[in-house]
């Protein structure tokens, strides 16, 4: 069975107490049935609001299988910055991966291509996972542009990086009109930009460091066993279905009791 890369974005919700009770029943969960939850096939990494990532990371600082990240953060490390965090403050403070361009930043908060690479480059420099996400939005799929969209967001973020930064990167597709929408990417549109996204990775920086490719956009148990299956897909990035520890566990659940069938 292959690993599964099962990542969390609990977008701005969970305050710390909810995230403290969260992670009990998560820690629960996997402790039940450890052979099924081993480090070599399954990593889950949260990525609470900053607000409530100490939380998390003193929740889950035994079990060692849980990672914490967060879902955003500035690439300057301290300075007249009103609002933001630092992602060198994020990692100081235990978090140890970072998203970088969810839809959400890029549309909502008018993220370009340029500020999405700075923060990735910042995260990675300072040895956090990166995860970039992209996608294209519901106009650019019906005119035919999705793959010039993904082509341009992942080359304006992999442009500077050299081929030895691949470590610690992570790639997850996430068509912007499948978030949040109960729409999801049929398991085959989402292998083949999956495919492609892994191609383009590979061409930068080798075969050598293995670069996870998740596929995110209304993933849940039902629709888990399809999407992960696909040769392309490492794994999810779970937005609404990750705010319950069973039904976010039980994407994982979809998936491995659909192999052992
Ligand atoms: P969703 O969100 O699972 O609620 O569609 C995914 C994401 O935004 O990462």
């Amino acid at each position: 069975m292959k690993k599964i890369w099962l990542y969390g974005n609990w977008k701005m919700n969970m305050i710390p107490s909810e995230a403290e009770e969260y992670c009990k029943k998560l820690l629960d969960a996997l402790k039940k049935e450890p052979g099924a939850y081993s480090k070599e096939n399954l990593e889950i990494c949260l990525f609470p609001p900053f607000i409530s990532l100490p939380a998390v990371l003193a929740s889950i600082s035994k079990a060692g299988m849980v990672r914490a990240g967060v879902q955003d953060g500035y690439f300057e490390d301290s300075g007249a910055f009103t609002g933001e965090v630092s992602l060198k403050m994020a990692a100081s403070a235990g978090a140890s991966a970072a998203l970088a361009g969810h839809s959400e930043r890029r549309h909502i908060f008018g993220e370009e291509n340029e500020i999405v690479a700075k923060k990735l480059h910042k995260a990675l420099q300072i040895g956090l996972t990166g995860v970039l996400c992209f996608g294209e939005t519901l106009a650019q799929r019906e005119a035919g542009e999705t793959m010039a969209v993904v082509d341009e967001q992942l080359r304006s973020a992999f442009e500077g990086l050299d081929g030895t930064e691949g470590k610690g990167l992570i790639l997850a597709y996430e068509p912007v009109w499948a978030i949040g929408t109960g729409k999801n990417a049929t398991p085959s549109d989402a292998q083949e930009v999956c495919a492609h996204a892994r191609r383009l990775a590979a061409r930068k920086f080798g075969e050598g460091d293995y670069i996870p490719v998740l596929y995110g956009g209304s993933v849940k148990e039902s629709n888990a066993r399809e999407l992960l299956s696909q040769k392309d897909i490492d794994g999810a990035l779970v937005g609404g279905a990750s705010l319950k520890a069973d039904s976010f566990l039980a994407i994982y659940e979809a998936f491995r009791k659909g192999f052992e069938a």
